[in-house]
């Protein structure tokens, strides 16, 4: 079974495409995390995790919800982290948490996908993300393979910057980064409602047909990057930057799943 998180839709595509090629069955995490409801699922194939990078790790909402949720059947657990750029020591949190739950860990595979952290990099525009996903392909296609052979994803080597950026620019980054407060509205806003259905932490809410933000945002760009008016701005740190949105995985223009 497959098991994704997506804020922008990139863990989606990757986990579409597996879906498909494994012929296996697709879960979306929103709905639990949204409804704060532990996931209570049973598979007999082995489990395969898709989500993206945060701070070098998996999110800390994605960890909790695995954490949380009760996962029978299969024991063996794939996980696939898209990123922008790289996971960092990723791979050595997902085996103390699959330790913890007596899961048999069979390894993380990065999939370096268009970056869709528009609150604090540049993202790509349309034709520099098909650019960047076509060629994301072969590792895909690496990891369909891997998991029908039955075999662990190949370690790769970590180096101590990678231990350091996981270990301790991480909690730091949750710590003084991941905020609510810059994001605002401007008055290209048509009150549609979009933004406030997006939020998995349901941190958004229409005060006189404008959005309003809490303090529960695990900085996952939905609602930035879903606006169908590019209403949304995070300080200055947006402006004038493509909201980036991925396409769902298509065989020959047609959604399998
Ligand atoms: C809060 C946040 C933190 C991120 N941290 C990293 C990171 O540490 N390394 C990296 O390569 N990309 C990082 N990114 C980029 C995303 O991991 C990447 O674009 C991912 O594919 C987005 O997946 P999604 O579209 O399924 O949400 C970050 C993005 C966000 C929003
Ligand atoms: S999605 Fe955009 S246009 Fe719709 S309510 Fe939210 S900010 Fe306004
Ligand atoms: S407020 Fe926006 S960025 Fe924060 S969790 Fe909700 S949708 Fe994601």
């Amino acid at each position: 079974m497959i098991v994704y998180f997506s804020g922008t839709g990139n863990s989606r595509y990757c986990a579409q495409m597996l879906a498909v090629q494994l012929g296996d069955e697709l879960i979306d995490a929103f709905h639990f995390i949204r409804k704060g409801i532990a996931a209570d699922l049973y598979s007999e194939r082995p489990w395969i995790f898709v989500a993206p990078t945060y701070g070098w790790q998996l999110p800390h909402i994605f960890m909790d919800f695995l954490r949380g949720g009760s996962f029978l059947g299969c024991k063996a657990a794939y996980f696939v982290m898209t990123c922008g750029n790289e996971i960092g020591n990723a791979g050595t949190k997902i085996g103390q948490l699959c330790a913890e739950k007596g899961f048999d860990y069979q390894g993380v595979l990065e999939v370096v996908m268009p970056e869709n952290y528009i609150a604090m990099f540049p993202t790509p525009d349309e034709a520099e993300s098909a650019r960047i996903i076509a060629a994301a392909q072969p590792a895909l296609e690496a990891g369909v393979k891997w998991i029908r052979q039955g075999k662990p994803f190949p370690y790769e080597r970590i180096s101590l910057i990678d231990r350091l950026k996981t270990s301790v620019v991480n909690p730091l980054f949750y710590l003084f980064c991941v905020k609510a407060k810059p994001f605002y509205a401007t008055n290209a806003c048509v009150g549609c409602g979009k933004c406030e259905k997006a939020c998995l932490l349901s941190n958004i809410r229409l005060e006189d047909g404008k959005p309003v933000w809490g303090n529960h945002c695990t900085h996952c760009m939905a609602c930035i990057c879903g606006c169908p008016s590019a209403a949304i701005e995070y300080g200055r740190h947006s402006h004038g930057k493509p909201r980036y949105r991925c396409r769902d995985y298509k065989v020959n223009g047609v959604l399998e799943i």
